[in-house]
């Protein structure tokens, strides 16, 4: 049973959210194959590229577990303890937790949790926790930040606060672990090269010096598909805070370690040029999981804006933003099929 399969089905009343916070934390472990998302068919491929194949952690049925987020009552409130942006750990009532980020003026965009939430969905990946738009009245929050120094960049209109509320993970999630030189894993061309997938200060100093040559570490497929999706996403929301120190915002969870893609905030801004540091990324990605190829192909606009158009604060992106998803897609295809005219089937190995 996979957790997303425990949510749509147990659903219903108390009892049943507790089924649900502990079928998240449990079946994460659960690394089976799945069909949803179900773009693709691998039968017949090597057992290390079947390995590859993702157990989508979320997905089947949301709307349980995004209705409680969006309408129980708050029973706690304590303040987050994330990066620079300002954000509190909700508690409702039978073990759901949300985390909500409000709308600020700085740091993180409420929006870009929920719009990435649904794309993850559209394309079927399956790894950013259920995530919906709450209006919450300021003063029940507040005192939890009363001294706090961002206290003022939060956005209160009429002593309302919007913000995303993301699903709260039952598991702690924990920094991936990554052996030195894990960047090979994504590589054809096997010359070496400055990692991108650092923070961006660490980036440029590692560019002024030069890439030292290095022994690839032992391929880990699973992990490798995981990463290289990873990088997908993040580059067609826009998303320029994902390799930050101590990889924070690269998480895993559950015994089998399993990435989630958590701390969506920094997308889905317009940007009068695109991004170098983005650009550079996907330019380190020459292996990439065939199913999620295809459904980038497979790829409909229009099915994303009504998905998000059942979100209680729609719409959560406008004209420009959409249009500027459309072109990073774009990039990213047209990456790929220059791979593929160079290296074949190599490009798309798992
Ligand atoms: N949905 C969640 N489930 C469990 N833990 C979470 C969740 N969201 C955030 N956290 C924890 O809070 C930390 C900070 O959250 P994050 O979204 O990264 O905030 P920030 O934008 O401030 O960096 C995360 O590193 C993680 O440990
Ligand atoms: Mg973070």
């Amino acid at each position: 049973m996979t957790h997303s399969f425990a949510i749509g089905r147990a659903f219903g009343g108390r009892a049943a959210v507790a089924v649900m916070a502990m079928a998240c934390s449990t079946e994460l472990a659960d690394a089976r194959p799945s069909s949803a998302g179900g773009q693709s068919d691998d039968r017949g491929s090597a057992p290390t590229i079947r390995a590859a194949r993702p157990a989508p952690l979320f997905g089947e049925s949301d709307e349980p577990i995004r209705n409680a987020l969006s309408t129980a009552p708050i029973e706690a409130v304590a303040k987050g303890s994330g990066g620079r942006s300002l954000a509190f750990k909700l508690t409702f009532r039978d073990g759901l937790s949300g985390y909500f980020k409000p709308e600020q003026t700085f740091a993180a965009n409420w929006y870009s949790e929920i719009a990435s939430y649904h794309l993850d969905r559209e394309l079927g990946l399956g790894r950013v926790p259920p995530a919906i738009g709450r209006r919450i009245e300021w003063r029940q929050l507040s005192p939890r930040a009363a001294r706090d120094e961002r206290r003022d960049e939060v956005v209160v209109r009429d002593g309302i606060v919007r913000g995303s509320l993301v699903y709260w993970l039952t598991d702690p999630p924990e920094p991936v672990e990554l052996p030195r030189g894990w960047e090979s894993w994504l590589r054809i061309d096997q010359r070496p090269k400055v990692s991108p997938f650092q923070a961006l200060s660490d980036y440029r100093r590692a560019l002024k010096r030069g890439a030292k040559s290095r022994d690839a570490p032992e391929l880990d497929p699973v992990r490798a598909a995981e990463l290289s999706d990873l990088v997908v996403f993040d580059h067609l929301i826009g998303n320029l805070d994902r390799w930050s120190k101590n990889l924070v915002n690269v998480l895993t969870v559950g015994p089998a370690k399993r990435l989630v893609f958590l701390d969506n905030a920094n997308g889905f801004e317009v940007k009068a040029k695109p991004s170098w540091l983005l650009a550079a990324r996907l330019a380190a990605v020459e292996r990439f999981r065939k199913r999620t190829i295809e459904a980038l192909r497979a790829f409909d606009r229009k099915k994303l804006e009504r998905r998000m158009a059942t979100d209680p604060l729609a719409p959560l992106l406008n004209a420009a933003q959409l249009a500027q998803l459309e072109e990073r897609r774009a990039q990213i295809l047209e990456h790929v099929a220059a791979l593929e005219r160079r290296y074949g089937a190599d490009a798309l190995p798992w």
